[in-house]
């Protein structure tokens, strides 16, 4: 057996696929769940475990667990098939793709820089003032540990050489983003920090952020690794190696803007919470997230609350469907949640439990934007908060929010409704094309996208689908369809996508209603005579390709295109 056969023969897709999405059970084997690969409200993504398969009849994507990972993670196969393995216990043979192995070495690279500045911490005799700056933080031993939590000594050269010795090249410290290069040769990027390592989502060391020991230099606070190969700073979440069994227990995830945050959290026990490291939330962000909620709950630092990336953040996590919250610290807690935690846990556990809905928080922040005694206030209040309002789907809630609104801007609620209904504040609606920008930030795999159907092929395949569940009533097509019938095309992979549609469609039925579904889809079928057509369209078509007349072949694709979109 090759190495991806003994891989899906050790692993379940079911399993594989649930440690992903929230799967529910829809039948013989299979489940459904929101599809990963595309926006949308109702499951229709199959998986199908007698057959290991998976398939979504929204974005007409499917394959096997290998090209699901492929997809989720955004990986080349020999990545994702290095992953699985690792799940399944099997040892792969050194694979050859450049990529894949150069991936590997940056891994190995940061690993070793993570331990070497590790140890300088624990250990080093000129590193006291790091060793009290961690203390002062208030970081413990095992948390240090946990975190490993590093210090790169001032000076030019120490790391580089510290790694050279180990056989790390010089263009490889380059490629990691440890070193950069100078007149006389490479140097230390990060020098007199204290070293967080940053880990991807499957706790690979990518890159580092340092931290100043002293705030009143006049260096920047943090140096982050730069864009490497393997760290790109906008598909990270700080801690969510971590973080994610909890978040996945908990149904929520806390996303709070400093690494220190995270920490200190999760020394305390809160260990649903990430970091975005000071940005406002991507895209590719928020698909990891998904994976384990659907829930966030996101904490402002007192300074920085309503910035305008924050909004951006807001409106893409909407936009996938998530259910958002507010965190907000009340004035007593300090200005981030590290301050909040290490005051008093229960500070920050209890502004977790009340974090409000986003629109309470809109509201409140356009209130504290805007004079609410101005006119001119007024206006911008109102824009502000209908454009949020006409985003609420139950007419009773939005009337709520429209009725308060009127009354602590103290004008009339018909003036507002007025305001809502023309186009000033027309709702704002998938403004981003959120399916195409997964297709082309996320999904670098391809996994046999199919193309269109047609009508016809949708009922010749629903009559298939049955088949395939209930052979004997090949009979009954082949009588209703008489001359149009085929047999149940037998290439693998269209024997998977007619049982993950028979698992949709058709595995709780009875028989009696199958055997109406073949007569009524033949009857459709035949009555429009569409399959004979059909086929001597096409005839006609491959002799005009033949022939090389193109005009004919032009026309006849018209005519073909009529029939079968009808
Ligand atoms: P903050 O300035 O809020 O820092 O930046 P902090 O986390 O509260 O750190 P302490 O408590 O002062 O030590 C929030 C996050 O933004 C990123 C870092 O990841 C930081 O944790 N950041 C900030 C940078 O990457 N570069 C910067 O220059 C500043
Ligand atoms: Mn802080």
């Amino acid at each position: 057996m090759d190495a991806p056969q003994e891989i899906k023969a050790r692993l379940d897709v079911a399993d594989v696929v649930g440690e992903y999405l929230q799967l529910k059970p829809a039948g013989s084997g299979s489940f459904r769940a929101c599809c990963p690969f595309h926006q949308e409200k109702t499951p229709s993504f199959y998986v199908n475990r007698p057959r290991q398969t998976w398939h979504c009849f929204g974005c007409n994507q499917g394959g096997d667990i290998i090209s699901f990972v492929q997809m989720m993670e955004g990986l080349e196969f020999p990545e994702a098939l290095q992953i699985l393995a690792e799940k399944a216990g099997v040892t792969l043979p050194e694979y050859d793709s450049r990529g894949s192995s150069e991936r590997k070495r940056l891994h190995e690279v940061n690993d070793l820089a993570m331990r070497y500045f590790h140890s300088q911490l624990l250990t080093a005799p000129n590193a006291d003032i790091a060793r009290q700056y961690v203390n002062k933080r208030g970081l413990d031993d095992l948390t240090t540990d946990v975190w490993m939590l590093g210090y790169a000594p001032e000076g030019w050269e120490n790391l580089v050489p510290a790694l050279s010795s180990k056989g790390v090249t010089d263009d490889e410290l380059l490629k990691a983003g440890l070193a950069q290069k100078g007149d006389r040769g490479i140097y230390d990027r990060f020098r007199g920090r204290i070293m967080f390592p940053i880990w991807d989502v499957h706790g690979r060391v990518v890159g580092f952020t340092g931290r100043i020991l002293s705030d009143d230099k006049k260096e920047a606070k943090y140096v982050n690794t730069p864009e490497t190969f393997v760290y790109k700073k906008s598909s990270i979440l700080y801690g969510l190696d971590k973080a994610r069994g909890e978040i996945k227990r908990q149904d929520l995830a806390v996303l709070v803007e400093g690494n220190m945050d995270v920490i200190s959290s999760h020394q305390f026990g809160v260990s649903n919470v990430v970091a975005s490291s000071g940005t406002a939330l991507t895209l590719d962000q928020l698909n990891l997230i998904k994976r384990f909620t659907q829930k966030i709950a996101i904490a402002f630092d007192a300074d920085n609350a309503g910035k305008s990336a924050t909004i951006r953040g807001f409106d893409l996590a909407r936009q996938l469907d998530f259910n958002i919250k507010v965190i907000t610290l009340p004035p007593e807690a300090g200005k981030d949640p590290d301050d909040a935690v290490r005051k008093n846990p229960e500070l920050w556990k209890n502004a977790i439990k009340d974090a409000k809905p986003i629109i309470d928080w809109m509201y409140m922040s356009a209130f504290k934007t805007h004079d609410s005694a101005k006119p001119e206030g007024k206006k911008e209040i109102a824009k502000e908060l209908l454009t949020e309002f006409a985003r609420i789907t139950d007419a009773v809630e939005r009337d709520a929010w429209i009725s308060r609104l009127a009354n602590d801007l103290e004008i009339s609620q018909g003036a507002l409704r007025e305001a809502l209904r023309t186009n000033s504040v027309a709702p704002k609606k998938n403004v981003i094309p959120v399916r195409s920008m997964l297709q082309n930030e996320q999904n670098t795999a391809k996994v046999n996208p199919q193309p269109t159907k047609t009508r016809h092929e949708e009922l010749l395949e629903r009559i298939w689908a049955i088949l395939c569940l209930k052979p004997e009533l090949e009979t009954l097509a082949k009588e209703s369809l008489k001359g149009y019938y085929l047999p149940v095309p037998q290439e693998k992979e269209k024997l998977d996508y007619l049982a993950v549609l028979a698992d949709k469609e058709f595995t709780e039925q009875d028989k009696e209603t199958l055997e109406e579904e073949i007569i009524a889809a033949a009857k459709t079928l035949s009555e429009a005579g569409l399959t004979g057509k059909r086929a001597s369209l096409q005839r006609l078509m491959k002799e005009a390709e033949l022939a090389g007349d193109q005009d004919k072949i032009t026309a006849l694709i018209e005519e073909f295109n009529k029939l079968t979109n009808t």
